[in-house]
C-alpha cells in the first residue's frame, strides 16, 4: 500500500480508502472480515457516516485495538439523501450527532468529521451562517474532532459548485467528492483548487456508485451507464459510444480494475471504494500499482468522457 497526504492535515493515507456504507447489518460477518481485510492490506483510512445503517457500531466493534486506523464519519443536514430533501441542519444538530458518532465508535476524538451531502447554493450558505459550521469548527477547537469538512452530493452538483466556494474558505480540512472516468469534472478544477488551498481529497463513488444493472463494476453494466448518459443528451447517439466493443482498450484490465487505476492516476490523495465482501476488497488492490494506467488509456478515457457535466447512474 502506498501513502500520500491528505491536504494539510498532516495525516498521511492510504491512496486507497474503504467506504463501509453498506453490509452492516445485512451481512455483519462479511462486513467484519472486509474490515480485517482492508486493515491487513495497509488501507488506513475508512469512511462511515451516521447514516449508513449499523456502520459506525460495527466499525466500533471492528476496530477495537486498531487505534491508528483513521475514520471519517459524517453528519446529514438534510431530511434524506434526495437532491430536493429539505435542509434540517441546526448547530444542536451536529454536536449531537458528532457526540453519538463518538459514542458508537467507540472513540474519544473522530478522526475527521464532514457534513454530508451538501447539495444547493441555498443550503450551503445556511449551512455555514446558521451556527452548523461555527459548530464544527468549535468541535475542532475543543478537540472532539482533528479535521472538518464536507461531502457533495454529485448527483445535484455534476460540477462541483459548492466545493469552488467550500475549498477556498479555509475553514475546511478535508473534502469527500466524486471523481470516476464518467464524471471527471474536478480533475481540470476542483482537484487543483484543493492541492492550492492544502485541502484533503478523498475519492467517493470511483465505480460511479455502481449497481449491478449500471456502473464500473463490467463491461455490460459500463454501457448500460454509457447509453443511460446517451438518453439524457449527455453523450453522442453514434459511434464510438454505441459500439459493443467502446471499452475494449481498457484490457486486459477489468472495468472495475481500470475505473480505480483511472483515479488513482489523478491529483488525489485516497480514494474511497464500496465492497461489501472480503475477495472484491482483495480484486480492489490490485489496482494499488503506480503509474495506474498508462497515457494513452488515460488520454482515451479524457477524450471519450470528460465532456460529461451530470452524474447518471
Ligand atoms: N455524499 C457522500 O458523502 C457519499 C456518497 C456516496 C458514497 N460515499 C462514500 O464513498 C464510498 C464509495 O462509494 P460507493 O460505495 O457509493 O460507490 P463505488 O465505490 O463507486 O461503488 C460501489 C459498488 O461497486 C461494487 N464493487 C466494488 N468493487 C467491485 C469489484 N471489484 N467488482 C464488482 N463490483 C464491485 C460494490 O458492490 P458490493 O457492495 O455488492 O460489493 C458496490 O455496488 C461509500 O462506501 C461511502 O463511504 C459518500
Amino acid at each position: 500500500m502506498r501513502y500520500r497526504p491528505l491536504g494539510r492535515t498532516g495525516l498521511s493515507v492510504s491512496e486507497l480508502s474503504y467506504g463501509a456504507a453498506r453490509g452492516a447489518i445485512e451481512t455483519p460477518d462479511e462486513f467484519a472480515a472486509s474490515i480485517a481485510t482492508v486493515i491487513d492490506a495497509g488501507i488506513n483510512l475508512i469512511d462511515t457516516a451516521e447514516h449508513y445503517d449499523g456502520s459506525e457500531e460495527a466499525l466500533g466493534a471492528a476496530l477495537v485495538g486498531h487505534d491508528d486506523m483513521l475514520v471519517q464519519t459524517k453528519h446529514l443536514p438534510y431530511a434524506d439523501f434526495s437532491p430536493e430533501s429539505a435542509y434540517t441542519g441546526t448547530p444542536e444538530g451536529v454536536v449531537a450527532a458528532a457526540e453519538q458518532s463518538l459514542r458508537r465508535l467507540r472513540r474519544d476524538r473522530l478522526d475527521i468529521f464532514l457534513g454530508h451531502g451538501m447539495r444547493t447554493a441555498a443550503s450551503y450558505e445556511q449551512f455555514m451562517n446558521d451556527g452548523c459550521c461555527e459548530a464544527m469548527v468549535k468541535l475542532k477547537a475543543q478537540g472532539k474532532v482533528r479535521f472538518i469538512g464536507i461531502s457533495e452530493l454529485s448527483e445535484a452538483d455534476g460540477t462541483h459548485e459548492i466545493l469552488k466556494q467550500a475549498v477556498p474558505s479555509g475553514i475546511f480540512d478535508v473534502v469527500m467528492l466524486t471523481v470516476n472516468f464518467l464524471l471527471q469534472t474536478a480533475i481540470d478544477d476542483i482537484l487543483p483548487l484543493c492541492r492550492a488551498h492544502g485541502v484533503g481529497t478523498v475519492v467517493m463513488m470511483p465505480l460511479n456508485q455502481a449497481s449491478a444493472v449500471s456502473g464500473l463494476v463490467s463491461i455490460d453494466a459500463a454501457r448500460e451507464c454509457i447509453r443511460r448518459h446517451i438518453d439524457h443528451g449527455n453523450l453522442p447517439d453514434a459511434p464510438p459510444y454505441t459500439d459493443a466493443d467502446v471499452l475494449d482498450f481498457l484490457k486486459p484490465y477489468s472495468i472495475p480494475e481500470a475505473a480505480l487505476r483511472f483515479v488513482l492516476a489523478q491529483e488525489i490523495d485516497s480514494c474511497c471504494f464500496g465492497a461489501r465482501t472480503p475477495g472484491r476488497v482483495r480484486q480492489n488492490l490490485a489496482a494499488v500499482d503506480p503509474p495506474y494506467l498508462d497515457p494513452d488509456r488515460l488520454a482515451r478515457l479524457r477524450s471519450l468522457f470528460g465532456g460529461i457535466r451530470w452524474q447518471m447512474r
